[in-house]
């Protein structure tokens, strides 16, 4: 779906989220949310925020999972995806803490992989995604299932690729900064969400965007594997699908 601005196509998705939360309230359900970082969805998030404010939208029903940490990480630290969540969305809604899951950048090295082992089994016991929200990297990431990610898998720690790093050195004021590596929700975690929605704005995703819908399916661009998902849409902005 191609939308004139990124602020256009941000209302319909947070007014998709909306109508689910909404519809799981009346069946008396948790709403188990993937939910991503980035610029791509602060839109999303300040439409999802006016709505809690000025039209009473409850989040006590919501569950959600980050898709990824950078890692090691504190999460006082001003560029966490801890602090970006707390500061665009969860601030500013009444989501339970104990319902907030974000990938925790200071586990210990030797704790890491039962550490992942257990998200993603928490994942799976919240009743599973019901939708997942996600933004894409130049390199083709989603989350930061870079390069090489297998279809299979799960939560773990991964490196960061040197565009990712490019991408965040002015955040981290110079790549030196930029953390070497990430927890992230793997490939098969995102499929198993049973709605998906990839949010693309601006020129410098034309060519990652034509390349994850148009391309062959492969780990080298790990946004592909969303071609064989059922349920997923791609929500553009006109620069972002200028090369399809
Ligand atoms: C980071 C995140 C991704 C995100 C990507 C794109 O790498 N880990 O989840 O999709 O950035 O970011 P932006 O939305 O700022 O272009």
């Amino acid at each position: 779906e191609i939308f004139k601005s990124s602020s256009e196509a941000s209302l319909i998705i947070a007014q998709e989220i909306a109508q689910l939360i909404r519809d799981k309230q009346e069946q008396n359900q948790a709403c188990v949310l993937g939910l991503a970082t980035g610029s791509s969805p602060i839109k999303v998030y300040e439409e999802l925020v006016r709505m809690h404010k000025e039209e009473g939208l409850s989040f006590k029903n919501v569950i959600t999972f980050n898709l990824d940490e950078y890692y090691p990480m504190t999460k006082e630290n001003s560029k966490s995806y801890h602090y970006f969540m707390h500061q665009h969305l969860f601030n500013h809604i009444d989501i339970k803490p104990e319902n907030i899951n974000i990938p925790d950048g200071t586990v210990a090295i030797g704790e890491l992989n039962q550490y992942c082992i257990d998200y993603e089994m928490n994942i799976r016991n919240s009743g599973g995604l019901d939708f997942q929200l996600l933004g894409i990297g130049r390199t083709g990431h989603v989350g930061f299932n870079e390069p090489g990610s297998h279809i299979n898998s799960g939560t773990r720690i991964i490196t960061l690729d040197y565009i990712t790093k490019v991408d965040a050195s002015s955040d981290f004021n110079g790549i030196d900064n930029v953390p070497k590596r990430a927890i992230t929700m793997g490939v098969s975690s995102i499929m198993r969400s049973k709605r998906i929605v990839l949010m693309a704005w601006g020129q410098n995703k034309a060519d990652i965007i034509k390349r994850t819908i148009q391309g062959d399916i492969s780990s080298e661009v790990p946004a592909t594997f969303l071609q064989n998902h059922t349920n997923t849409t791609f929500v553009l902005d006109q620069s972002a699908a200028s090369e399809l």
